[in-house]
């Protein structure tokens, strides 16, 4: 097949991908790839909401403090400023384009609405924009209709991007530019090749490199993976938060129980009935993340409890129903009246703080290839990311990135870039090795590399990792690719990475809690672990 030739190329249909790709199609030819249906993206399962400033309560200083504060001292200052200042700008640019957040009536005012305000963990005012409890889905839905309306905007569904094409991997000496993308049609399973003078990535987190996450299938770790064996830089991957509260039920896979419940006063307690969180935190539940999913874990440990409960039975039925419809029916479904009883949960893995190295406007290290939301690592969320910060960030640095490519030459010269190369490939038959590896990976993770890190877990980690790799690559190299695989290779690389530069950094900070150093060293505040794949 002839290579597809566009101006831009956006890997990544969640909040990231979309919005750029609206804001550069009035100048080119984009294509949206996007591994699954187009509106399957962690984005879509977002529930508690943006946090911007809006309130004249509120301010850009009270914003940027608090994301300090949770970063624990690895946020870049200067990073956190202007996103916090240009978050709502392009909010209001969300709104025109079709967003309705949840809005309340004025106290005595006749009628007069204001945007309603949430507030999560680790912010001293109420600062989060919603959509009741299904902000990521609205989002998805105002974005994918705006696409929806742009000649200029090609969407490939279930086209999952498989390799950066560079002038490095291709042999040519001088700058190292990213060409374009091998793509595999999941529905031909052929490879097909893209190029671009622009290739971006949106592909989102990792989430599922671990056995417990609140993160759908598609969160593979894809484009850390593909920038990694790039050659690009990638950093802070130690920092993977765990959400404190999942819902814990046999049936229920990856249901999340928002912050913004412990924001209207949901309370955290053992299945006996005790406020534990007073004896971790001043801030009790609305602690920072990093905090209360390891103190449920140390109450889970001490215990042998399998479950912490989260209360909000206190409140009046009605105002929950309405301010958390999807939660309340969700959990109904399970059996679980949250107006009537406590919800057990438990921390499961939600977001990666670290990721391909990028400055505020989305620039990687190899010219031509940008990375923005939550594959990127901007230093905004330092070593423990601040509550709905991560669509804030996404947003902010799609807009930047856009206008970067504005003033970017989208014309270079023409490389011809080679087709596919399967080699002796065949249809595998041996699926039953790749589910069994991605489990054992999965596992592992959780196992040795999760909220309580030790060194000795660490090593062993990567000593399981690195052999099932090798596996992998074998695999890789004999048979056909298939989604499974790539999403197999890629879970390796991305475990693989985070065990790295967990055991690089030699002390406590935010999310990367380790035994063996149980202090922050404040020589290290600042340092960012930066991994980079030796050629
Ligand atoms: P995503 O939305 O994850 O989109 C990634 C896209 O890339 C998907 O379309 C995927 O299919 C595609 N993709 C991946 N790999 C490939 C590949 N190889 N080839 C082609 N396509 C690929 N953050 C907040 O700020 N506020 C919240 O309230 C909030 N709630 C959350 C609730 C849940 C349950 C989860 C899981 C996360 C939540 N987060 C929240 C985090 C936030 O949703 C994500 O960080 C954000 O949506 C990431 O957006 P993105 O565009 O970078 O990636
Ligand atoms: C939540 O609603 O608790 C998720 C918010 C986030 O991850 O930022």
């Amino acid at each position: 097949m002839n290579t597809r030739q566009f101006d831009y190329l956006v890997l990544g249909s969640g909040i990231a991908g979309l919005f750029l790709a609206l804001k550069v199609a009035p100048r080119g030819r984009v294509a949206i790839i996007t591994k699954k249906n187009r509106a399957e993206s962690n984005t879509n399962y977002a529930q508690g909401g943006v946090a911007a400033v809006t309130s004249k309560e509120d301010s850009v200083e009270m914003h940027v403090r608090d994301t300090i504060e949770a970063g624990a001292g690895l946020c870049r200052e200067g990073v956190v400023r202007t996103i916090v200042e240009e978050g709502p700008d392009c909010i209001h640019e969300l709104i025109e384009l079709g967003m309705r957040f949840s809005e309340r009536e004025l106290p005595n005012s006749g009628g007069a609405r204001e945007l309603d305000l949430g507030r999560e963990g680790g912010h001293s005012k109420r600062r989060i924009l919603h959509a009741k409890d299904v902000t990521g889905r609205e989002i998805e839905k105002a974005l994918l209709n705006a696409v929806a309306s742009q000649p200029n905007i090609a969407v490939f569904e279930n086209h999952i991007a498989i390799d950066l094409i560079t002038t490095q991997k291709l042999g040519y000496l001088g700058d190292h530019r990213c060409l374009g993308v091998y793509v595999l049609n999941k529905e031909t399973g052929e490879v097909e090749t893209f190029s671009a003078p622009a290739t971006v990535l949106a592909t989102g987190g990792c989430g599922k490199v671990y056995l417990y996450t609140t993160n759908p299938d598609i969160a593979t770790g894809d484009g850390v993976a593909m920038a990694y064996r790039a050659g690009a830089p990638v950093a802070n991957m130690e920092f993977i938060q765990f959400h404190p509260t999942c819902l814990f039920h046999p049936k229920a896979k990856s249901f999340l129980i928002s912050e913004a419940v412990r924001g209207e006063g949901g309370i955290l307690k053992t299945p006996d009935g005790r406020e534990f969180m007073d004896e971790y935190h001043p801030l009790r539940s609305l602690a920072p993340r990093d905090v209360v999913a390891r103190a449920i874990d140390h109450e889970m440990k001490k215990s042998g409890a399998p479950f912490m409960h989260l209360d909000i039975t206190h409140k009046p039925a009605p105002f929950i129903i309405k301010r958390f419809p999807n939660i309340y029916e969700t959990c109904l479904g399970y059996g679980i009246d949250i107006t009537k009883e406590p919800i057990p949960v438990v921390p499961a893995a939600h977001y990666q703080c670290g990721g391909v190295v990028t400055n505020v406007d989305g620039e990687t290290e190899i010219a031509g290839l940008y990375a923005i939301g939550e594959v990127a690592c901007t230093g905004l969320h330092g070593a423990n990311r601040l509550a709905s910060n991560s669509l804030l960030e996404a947003l902010v640095c799609a807009h930047r990135a856009a206008n970067k490519l504005a003033t970017r030459n989208t014309k270079p010269e023409i490389i011809p870039l080679p087709a596919w190369q399967s080699g002796n490939a065949h249809d595998t038959d041996e699926l039953v090795v790749v589910t069994h590896n991605w489990d054992e990976i999965r596992r592992t993770m959780w196992d040795y590399v999760s909220i309580v890190r030790t060194n000795k877990r660490l090593q062993r980690a990567l000593k399981r990792i690195t052999n099932l790799q090798e596996e992998i690559q074998e695999f890789y190299w004999d048979f056909k690719v298939t989604g499974d695989l790539l999403e197999l290779r890629n879970i390796a690389t991305v475990a693989e990475v985070i065990v790295r530069s967990a055991l690089e950094r030699r002390e406590s900070r935010g999310l990367n809690y380790n035994l063996d150093y149980p202090k922050a060293d404040p020589a290290l505040a600042q340092h960012d672990t930066v991994l980079r794949r030796k050629a």
